[in-house]
């Protein structure tokens, strides 16, 4: 990925949530807030304008979107009901004792900055690399910044989750903690990926859960961007973000096994994809 950049497909997926709050009926979908906070944030650190905000939250945008969703069928609402799927996971562990919530890969999410305030006996933690965590830092600043909440300006494919996580003073490798990693898994080497998943396994107490998204494998063994796979792959590499990392459903226990994590029982999940993504959730 382009480093020194603000990632784009972050601002791609905060618009197209912001663009969201327009869509009839996805307001059942959507968490309480979630599309003004974002379109705040949006503009607040500078990541995108005034102007292109206000015409995102119009009908013309929706239909633009819907226009262009043949691309990643079901992508456009997919993003919403992604982010009610996180959303839930992270309410859900809070409810069932979690202290520590770690949003990875966080982009324009707004999750910490909304329920920080809520829960005030939690942290709330989130990475991403420099280029995007300081412009998103520099709006949390503006919109008010809440001191349960940690934002970490680093790349998880140059330094170690758990040594991020050693040298912040508020991180408890004991307490139960559900991590977040939302269209974060296929921007990974592979390497990575099971690396990430152990670490976040190292460095959280009893109780612990993930939840996270990712994307199948086509036969051809690239990642399965739906039926135009060869064109979207192309506009990420093009656009500096390549999708690297990618698992069919049917490996998902195995692989979650091998880094430490089971598959979380009696938890009703979409057993189809959701847009181009399918979601799990793991405990340890
Ligand atoms: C598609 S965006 C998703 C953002 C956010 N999770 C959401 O769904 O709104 C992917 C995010 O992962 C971040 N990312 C990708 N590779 C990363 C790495 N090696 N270290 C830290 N962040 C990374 C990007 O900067 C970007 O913000």
């Amino acid at each position: 990925m382009r480093k020194a950049r603000p990632s784009k497909t972050a601002r791609k997926v905060a618009l197209n949530v912001v663009t969201l709050g327009a869509r009839a009926g996805m307001d059942e979908v959507l968490p309480p807030g979630l599309t003004d906070a974002t379109a705040k944030l949006l503009v607040e650190s500078g990541a995108v304008g005034g102007r292109a905000v206000r015409f995102s939250r119009s009908r013309m945008a929706v239909r633009i979107y819907l226009a262009f969703d043949w691309m990643m069928p079901g992508q456009f609402e997919a993003f919403g009901h992604r982010k009610a799927f996180c959303e839930r996971q992270v309410r859900d562990a809070i409810g069932a004792s979690a202290k520590q919530v770690l949003v990875l890969g966080a982009g324009y999410d707004t999750i910490g900055w909304r329920l920080a305030p809520e829960f005030p006996d939690v942290q709330f933690f989130e990475v991403d690399h420099p280029a995007t965590a300081r412009l998103k830092e520099k709006g949390i600043e503006r919109m008010g910044a809440c001191a349960n909440l940690h934002l970490l300006a680093e790349d998880l494919g140059e330094r170690e989750l758990a040594d991020v996580l050693q040298s912040n003073k508020a991180w408890d490798n004991a307490s139960p903690t559900v991590f977040v990693a939302e269209g974060l898994l296929m921007y990974l080497p592979p390497e990575a990926v099971g690396a990430l998943f152990r670490q976040c396994a190292a460095v959280s107490g009893e109780g612990s859960r993930i939840a996270f998204s990712y994307v199948g494998t086509r036969k051809n063994g690239r990642p399965d961007a739906g039926p135009w796979s060869w064109l979207v792959l192309s506009l990420l590499r093009v656009a500096g973000e390549p999708w690297l990392w990618s698992m069919q459903p049917e490996e998902l226990d195995l692989f979650l096994q091998t880094h430490n994590w089971t598959v979380a029982p009696n938890l009703p999940l979409p057993s189809k994809r959701c847009g181009i993504e399918f979601f799990g959730v793991a405990v340890k």
